[in-house]
């Protein structure tokens, strides 16, 4: 099948009503400028990997579990592991659910005193072993972990973009979402720039304007520039020269969402991780343990980088841009608004890679778990909408230019 003319028909009556020509031509012109920048590191797109190559990993709890089965939004085919925290609940929901490909797994809250809790909330401890108890149940049965909090929705369209450039055979643990300073996302945490990445690109920053950022600056400096680490990021390439000890605080944000390769959770396993955050106490959250873990194993975390080649990084992050929430929240609608003419906004409805749609902001989790299947199908359109407006060729010049 090679066109779709009802496809057609449908784009071009939703055009018609809400976009001018000019406003279109505005849009390819834009989308092919910013096609050309990205080319400078997206070498290849060629491998398109199948849902059944990845893997879902999250924790949940009774409360929110609409949340947590609304993540089958993007992830149809995909084996997951769901932790939750009721026990007698677990195997009725691996009988009812294991249609849908799911695992649920069992574990409790934790009830300690203050002073021993190894995060800050109850739930973390189990939203941290969520990742390493999808390994050691599915095996190497997968290329790459999508691991996230249960109101995390990530967009494949980007997700596949984004992992095409790396090997899921080697240790990968993927985001531009990380905490530093108790904030987050924060382009001074610890982290390095995929193998290859051309920091002569990084556009200026403050900081190259007061003339103290270069590759060897130290991350204390406004904008550190991460090295581009080969063949991937261990500890040490994370770290500033300047500071070679460095730790990683928080590490990645849980509701952005990771993507842990294969690569990387063959060398995670699941009791060494236990043994890792029982020594832990007092993380920000299951997203620290998680990092501080796989930090201690000896990996940082990778910056896709693309948000440092804008004079705007933060409007161009991957992993739940804070700045652009407004239209990733429902695309499809900005776009038919026409608020979408921006670079930023098409180039973002391409490769954005996850939204955190924060279940707690709603009036219910089952109002939040509709608003995910929502945000998915309003994302799927745009990218297919956007798909139609590129194929010029299929369509007669606009009338009236
Ligand atoms: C766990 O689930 C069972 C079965 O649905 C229910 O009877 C019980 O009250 C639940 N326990 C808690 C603590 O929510
Ligand atoms: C790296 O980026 C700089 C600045 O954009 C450019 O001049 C140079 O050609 C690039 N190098 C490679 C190898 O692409
Ligand atoms: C650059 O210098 C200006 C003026 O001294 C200062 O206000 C600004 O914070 C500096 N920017 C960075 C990123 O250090
Ligand atoms: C990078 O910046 C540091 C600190 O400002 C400076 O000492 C070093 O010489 C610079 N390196 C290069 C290659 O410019």
């Amino acid at each position: 099948m090679t066109y779709d003319s009802q496809v057609h028909q449908l784009a071009v009556t939703a055009m018609a009503a809400s976009l001018r020509w000019q406003q279109l031509i505005i849009l390819f012109w834009v989308y092919g400028a910013v096609s050309l920048v990205s080319a400078a590191y997206i070498e290849s797109e060629s491998e398109v990997l199948p849902n059944d190559e990845f893997v879902v990993a999250l924790a949940s709890a009774t409360t929110r579990l609409s949340l947590a089965q609304a993540t089958r939004s993007y992830r149809a085919g995909m084996q997951t592991l769901i932790m939750t925290d009721n026990e007698t609940m677990v195997p009725f929901l691996n009988t009812v659910y294991s249609k849908y490909r799911e695992v649920y797994k069992y574990h409790p809250d934790e009830h300690t005193v203050a002073e021993k809790m190894h995060a800050k909330n109850p739930g973390d401890y189990r939203a941290a072993l969520a990742p390493f108890a999808a390994h050691l149940h599915f095996g190497d049965t997968y290329k790459w972990m999508l691991y996230g909090d249960d109101d995390t929705v990530f967009f494949m369209p980007g997700v596949r973009k984004l992992v095409a450039q790396f090997d899921h055979n080697l240790p990968f643990a993927l985001s531009d979402n990380l905490w530093y300073d108790s904030n987050h996302p924060r382009l001074e945490a610890f982290r390095c720039l995929p193998c290859g990445f051309n920091t002569s690109a990084v556009r200026t920053t403050s900081a190259e304007q007061n003339g103290t950022a270069n590759a060897t600056t130290a991350a204390k400096d406004p904008f550190f520039i991460p090295r581009p680490a080969c063949p991937f990021c261990s500890r040490t390439d994370a770290c500033p020269p300047s500071e070679p000890d460095c730790t990683i605080g928080g590490g990645a944000h849980g509701g952005a969402g990771m993507i842990f390769s294969v690569g990387l959770m063959r060398k995670l396993l699941y009791d060494d991780m236990v043994a890792c955050m029982e020594r832990i106490y007092h993380c920000s959250g299951g997203d620290c343990l998680v990092s501080q873990c796989i930090w201690r194993a000896g990996y940082g975390f990778t910056d896709p980088g693309i948000s440092l080649l804008y004079d705007d990084p933060y409007a161009h992050i991957l992993f739940d841009s804070l700045a652009s929430r407004w239209f990733l929240r429902n695309p499809i609608e900005q776009i038919y608004l026409g608020n979408c003419n921006s670079e930023v906004c098409s180039y973002l409805v391409r490769n954005a890679v996850s939204f955190h749609l924060r279940g707690k902001s709603y009036p219910s989790f089952p109002k939040a778990a509709a608003a995910m299947f929502g945000i998915v199908e309003s994302h799927a359109a745009a990218v297919e909408f956007l798909d139609v407006l590129e194929d010029t060729e299929s369509r007669p010049p606009p009338r009236g230019t």
